[in-house]
């Protein structure tokens, strides 16, 4: 079991347990975390699970595909350089304690 955090937009920290091997949009549904909308199942086509990476994780959770490149171009918030799909983000050994912040707005 790996632990993530998630910083909502009203500030507020959730930390939450994950199983190895589940991606943080699906982590953040299951524990009714807010603003993680997730609309397309993971598919890489809604940008609803729009993430910034924290500092000191950025380099570690591996290169975007390009899909997933070209689709944070339309995220709502706007895209920084930080920026990843929480459906992307499939939580490993190296992952714990990972910090995301949600994008706000999603949609
Ligand atoms: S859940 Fe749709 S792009 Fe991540």
């Amino acid at each position: 079991m790996t632990q993530a955090t998630f910083i909502c937009a009203d500030g507020s920290r959730r930390d939450v347990d994950v199983s190895m091997g589940i991606n943080l949009m699906r982590a953040a549904c299951d524990n009714g975390i807010e603003g993680i909308v997730g609309d397309c199942g993971g598919a890489m086509s809604c940008a609803t699970c729009h993430v910034f990476v924290e500092d000191g994780f950025a380099d570690r959770v591996g290169a975007m595909e390009p899909n997933e490149n070209q689709i944070l171009d339309f995220t709502a918030a706007g895209r920084q350089p930080n920026s990843r799909l929480a459906c992307q983000i499939v939580m490993s050994e190296a992952l714990h304690g990972i910090i995301v912040r949600i994008a706000d707005p999603q949609v």
